[in-house]
């Protein structure tokens, strides 16, 4: 008679993917255990996340996994919760250290750079604000940090403690930190890599945030490696989506969303930028790109469209003055355009909370 060992199940379990991730689950530090009696198999699991979703995906891999190991004629599989030990650390999940305070982090993301990523970013963390959340946004843009200028406060420098602790800049209500606040307007941002990467991890680490019902992160453009390793280090509630109508090239989109699948974070939904042209004498609308794109794509990739912001200039002239639509205009149709989408993002970041919540 076949006789399965725990060598024949680890390997079998190495061969199986972490629910949203690229990596096998053993190599993330997710198989606690595996013990083996004559043909029954038990594997402790312990998943990087309480979402019942993901656990549940976890226990049918394993369980269909090991069911096909020769020899093996019951499974049983046994969800635990990680340990302070060796094998969580192991796992990517530890890096993903929760904000002290900050009860919801939502991060922006375009598959391209100029489609209007910092002016969403900036103008619905001014929407959540002004619907009376307290609101911090984090230009994690290392390379092009536009917040400083589109918020007004290009020369600000950031209160520091003895301890090296960092107090955010705040403008308009809002809790403010930018790596423009700590560079020379001369200074080449030249740094590789593996310096972004510690100075973005001493911004979460340093900066005393205080209390926050939501941190609104400006990521740089794109959904390469770099932006893939600032949302793996934060535990990012949802996602955004930036957009315009000529890129909403199902790929950019797919590939943004593919980048918060591998951390398992929520995509909340699609923005479209720069959807239409308003005159502003005549109030007509102009569907220069046509009409629709947006909302198409994100039905073919089942993710919710929050919704479209007009191409106007006073979008563009009120960023160069400091004091973006939200506040310049509050009553305008790009304004109510930004504060739509907030209440919808709003909605869906606290549904997200009660998924992650829901089993402990
Ligand atoms: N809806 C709009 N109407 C008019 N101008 C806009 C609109 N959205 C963005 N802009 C302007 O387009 C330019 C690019 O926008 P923004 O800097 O927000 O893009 P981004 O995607 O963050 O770019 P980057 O890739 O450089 O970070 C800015 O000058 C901004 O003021
Ligand atoms: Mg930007």
């Amino acid at each position: 008679m076949l006789v399965a060992t725990i060598d024949d199940i680890r390997a079998r379990l190495a061969q199986v993917r972490y629910p949203g991730y690229q990596r096998d689950i053993v190599a993330l530090g997710a198989v606690r255990d595996v013990e083996v009696v004559g043909g029954r198999a038990r594997v402790t699991v312990t998943p990087g996340t309480a979402k019942p979703e993901v656990v549940a995906a976890l226990r049918t891999a394993v369980e269909s996994a090991v069911r096909s190991v020769p020899g093996v004629e019951v499974v049983e599989v046994v969800v635990g919760t990680a340990e302070h030990g060796q094998a969580a650390a192991a796992s990517p999940f530890d890096e993903r250290a929760p904000l002290p305070g900050v009860a919801r982090i939502l991060a922006v993301a375009s598959g391209k750079g100029g489609v209007g990523k910092s002016t969403v970013a900036v103008n619905l963390a001014l929407a959540l604000h002004a619907s009376g959340r307290r609101v911090g946004l984090l230009d994690a843009d290392i390379y092009g940090p536009s917040v400083p200028f589109m918020m007004g406060v290009p020369d600000a420098r950031p209160r520091m403690t003895e301890g090296h602790k960092i107090f955010p800049v705040e403008r308009h209500g809002l809790a403010l930190i930018s790596m423009g606040f700590f560079l020379d307007d001369k200074s080449p941002v030249i740094w590789r890599g593996p310096m972004v990467m510690s100075i973005v991890r001493q911004f979460l680490k340093d900066v005393i945030w205080g209390t926050l019902d939501v941190l609104v992160i400006d990521l740089p453009p794109g959904t390469g490696d770099a932006q893939l390793t600032l949302v793996q280090q934060v535990p990012v509630t949802g996602g955004v989506i930036v957009t315009t109508p000529q890129d909403v090239a199902l790929q950019d989109v797919q590939r943004g969303i593919a980048m918060f699948q591998t951390v398992n974070a929520p995509i909340l939904g699609i923005v479209e930028n720069m959807s239409y042209y308003e005159c502003p004498s005549c109030a007509t609308r102009e569907d220069v790109f046509g009409r629709e794109g947006g909302r198409r794509e994100a039905a073919a990739l089942g993710v919710e469209f929050l919704g479209e912001i007009p191409l106007v200039a006073e979008i563009r002239a009120s960023m160069d003055r400091g004091a973006p639509v939200m506040l310049a205009d509050p009553t305008s149709p790009a304004a109510a355009a930004f504060a739509a989408i907030a209440v919808k993002v709003m909605s869906a970041l606290e549904r997200s909370d009660q998924g992650a919540t829901a089993v402990s």
